[in-house]
């Protein structure tokens, strides 16, 4: 039996809140803080004024308050090196290392990693030159998938119709639009097919699944308008059948949980893959080394498991010692309110009030972008509120979180009416 652990949790949007709602409810924490947190997190947990990617505070605090394990959030962190930072003064971090963070922080290695261990993906080329990177844009068909090949905060990719949007596409990456991010610009095929998102648990050896999810990535109804961070997720996505949830763990997950050891960079923490479904075949789009966002949210409220345990499993390289962890049957929806002007310039400093009102029946809003000034709440990023609910399906699920955003009272913010779209149309509209 473990003993009740001191926790430190980094960072402070939505996705941290639901991960600290479900590690607040376990009787195995006995401490839990946030760096920084969010005003809906300071309900649950202690926040600290100290930034999840200040590498040195974060250490010199877990060292002076005998933390036991560290839950990084964002992937910032991790790709500044937080977890190799904590490991090295011997504290447990669920996250993986800086070299194994590359999956997400590189386009480029990802495609190559795939590539030595057969892992199903589009076809690719990298080109640090636009005249590479033209030639071979021509060999290709429309549309063009063209993507910056560092971080770029979810706004790096372009899908182009046509040879000229592509050519345009590169000029505009390679030019500095995105820093550093952009001297490199991979360029892919288009693959068909739909998304979802496939998590599963690593602790440098074993893989467990953890859960599946679809995103609505637009801003717009009917999955129209620019690319956001996420707008809302259901889970289970009907499309994720268990048989397509073991595909995606023996062709995509198992590769990678052992061509990471194989070459070096053991993975732990949770690997989020990204795939494309076409014709009952998933290929990888990307993975992220983080939880989704607002993917985390549904997995928390359906997760009937205790999460503390598969977290330091995670940390400590002990998962084959566990269970697959269970799931309620009950289906959970997110729909995430977010500020006038996102994914441009979000209108802030708006007030927000009647959230009680909204947490009536069995819904939880999780806090993602919001502050508090004079005893108020206000609105303080693009994406601010994530609406969830579990229902008996996701037609239930749907009517208590749209029930609950109605009530809420924020002049300045707009959410989509669609979430779930895919999963409650009826047979004669697929
Ligand atoms: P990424 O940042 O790599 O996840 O790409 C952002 C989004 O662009 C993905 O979620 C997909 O919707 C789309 N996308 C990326 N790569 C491809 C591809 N090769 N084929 C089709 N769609 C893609
Ligand atoms: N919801 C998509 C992501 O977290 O990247």
């Amino acid at each position: 039996m473990t003993t009740a652990l001191n926790i430190l949790m980094l960072g402070g949007g939505g996705r941290e809140h639901a991960l600290a709602w479900k590690i607040a409810q376990s009787p195995l924490t006995k401490r839990l803080v946030c760096a920084p947190g969010n005003p809906g997190m300071a309900e649950i947990a202690e926040c600290l004024d100290l930034k999840a990617n200040d590498l040195n505070g974060v250490l010199a605090y877990a060292q002076k308050h005998n933390i036991d394990l560290v839950v990084v959030g964002p992937e910032a962190p991790l790709a500044d090196g937080m977890a190799d930072a904590l490991m090295r003064a011997g504290i447990a971090c669920f996250g993986p290392s800086q070299a194994a963070a590359q999956l997400e922080t590189s386009k480029a290695f990802t495609k190559a990693f795939c590539q030595r261990h057969d892992i199903p993906t589009a076809a690719y080329g990298v080109f640090e030159t636009a005249l590479e990177a033209e030639t071979f844009l021509t060999t290709l068909q429309a549309p063009y998938v063209i993507k910056a090949d560092g971080l770029a905060a979810g706004k790096g990719v372009v899908i182009a119709e046509n040879l000229d949007e592509a050519k345009a596409a590169v000029n505009d990456m390679l030019g500095g639009r995105f820093g550093q991010a952009g001297h490199r610009v991979v360029i892919e095929e288009f693959m068909p097919g739909e998304e979802a998102s496939v998590f599963a648990l690593l602790d440098g050896e074993t893989a467990v699944l953890f859960g599946g999810a679809q995103d609505h990535k637009r801003v717009g109804e009917g999955d129209t308008g620019p690319n956001t961070g996420g707008m809302g997720t259901y889970s289970p996505a009907p499309i994720l059948t268990p048989q397509m949830m073991q595909q995606v763990q023996e062709t995509i997950i198992t590769p990678t949980v052992r061509g990471m050891a194989a070459e070096g960079h053991p993975y732990r923490g949770v690997l989020y893959a990204g795939v494309m479904i076409h014709e009952g075949q998933a290929k990888l789009v990307e993975f992220n080394v983080r939880f989704g966002d607002p993917e985390a949210q549904v997995l928390m409220l359906r997760l009937a498991s205790d999460i503390v345990p598969y977290l330091l499993a995670s940390a400590t390289g002990t998962l084959g010692d566990m269970p697959a962890p269970s799931w309620h049957d009950q289906a959970a929806i997110c729909v995430v309110y977010a500020a006038e002007g996102y994914p441009g310039t979000p209108k802030k400093g708006g007030v927000i009030s009647n959230l009680e009102a909204a947490t009536r029946d069995g819904t939880i809003v999780f806090h993602a972008g919001t502050k508090v000034v004079d005893g108020q709440l206000q609105a303080n990023g693009g994406r601010v509120l994530n609406v969830c609910a579990l229902g008996d399906d996701l037609q239930g699920a749907a009517d208590r979180a749209y029930g609950a955003c109605a009530a809420i009272d924020w002049p300045d913010g707009f959410y989509r009416k669609d979430i779930g779209w895919r999963a409650l149309k009826t047979p004669e509209q697929a």
